[in-house]
């Protein structure tokens, strides 16, 4: 099995412009997004409960891969001792630095910053992290396979990438209401199938996939996975 099918809904699209255009409009409000909060709480929950070794508050250094405001940052800073944001939009990155300073926190604790990773040296100041969480994201990006293979780079060896969205249903039908289609490239979600073989292509070992909650969005009974793999030590 591939994973050709995973290429874009419509191959031509900017899914990036997109995205970026739609959530700089709106960043103030995204958190309010019906489920988007308890969606949020539950991924920390399953993930600080599940890998516990991951989280230590006193060591452990984290990005948040297409942040948003910062709903799942704000949830995991307490188990953590820094994390850096990262999305393409300007207006969320704004808003997460904002909200991150009216809760008290320096940037060295919490800050976001507004990049489409390439996977550069250069880039974050060549910084390298312990764990990279995503959450509620994958159905946007253009290339799974890229993303993943530029997100593995950013890990420390023996890191984790935590990569928690929603699930494909068992006849594969698109779960995505139609008026968000332009910035969704991944309308059906994605299966256990589907996130192995992407980790799998990263370079990623130790594949974990587990059903992690049911939420309604968009509608929608969805159900939402959490996938982990590692960055092997060499
Ligand atoms: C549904 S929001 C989820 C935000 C946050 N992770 C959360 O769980 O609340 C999706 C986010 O992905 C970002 N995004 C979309 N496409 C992206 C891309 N290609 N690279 C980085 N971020 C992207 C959007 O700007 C938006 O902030």
């Amino acid at each position: 099995m591939t994973t050709e099918h995973l290429h874009p809904h419509h191959e031509s699209h900017d899914y990036v412009a997109a995205n970026q255009q739609f959530f700089d409009g709106r960043a103030e409000t995204m958190d309010e997004f019906p489920g988007a909060k308890e969606m949020a709480k539950r991924v920390v929950r399953a993930m600080v409960s599940k890998y516990p070794p991951l989280f230590n508050e006193d060591t452990t250094t984290a990005m948040d891969y297409a942040c948003g405001n910062g709903l799942i940052s704000r949830e995991l800073c307490p188990h953590v001792k820094s994390i850096v944001g990262v999305d393409i939009s300007q207006g969320v990155v704004d808003q997460y630095n904002l909200r991150a300073s009216n809760q008290g926190l320096e940037p060295t604790e919490m800050k976001a910053i507004r990049a489409e990773l390439k996977g550069e040296d250069t880039e974050l100041d060549g910084t390298k992290f312990d764990i990279i969480v995503c959450s509620a994201a994958y159905h946007h990006f253009p290339s799974v396979d890229d993303t993943t293979r530029i997100l593995t780079s950013f890990l420390k060896p023996g890191g984790s990438l935590l990569v928690a969205d929603l699930m494909k249903k068992d006849d594969g039908r698109e779960i995505f209401a139609k008026d968000h289609h332009h910035v969704v490239a991944h309308t059906a979600g994605f299966g256990e199938e589907d996130m192995r073989q992407i980790f799998t292509k990263a370079g990623l070992v130790n594949f974990d996939f587990s059903h992690i909650t049911a939420v309604k969005l968009h509608g929608n009974d969805m159900d939402v996975f959490l996938a982990r793999g590692v960055k092997p030590v060499q």
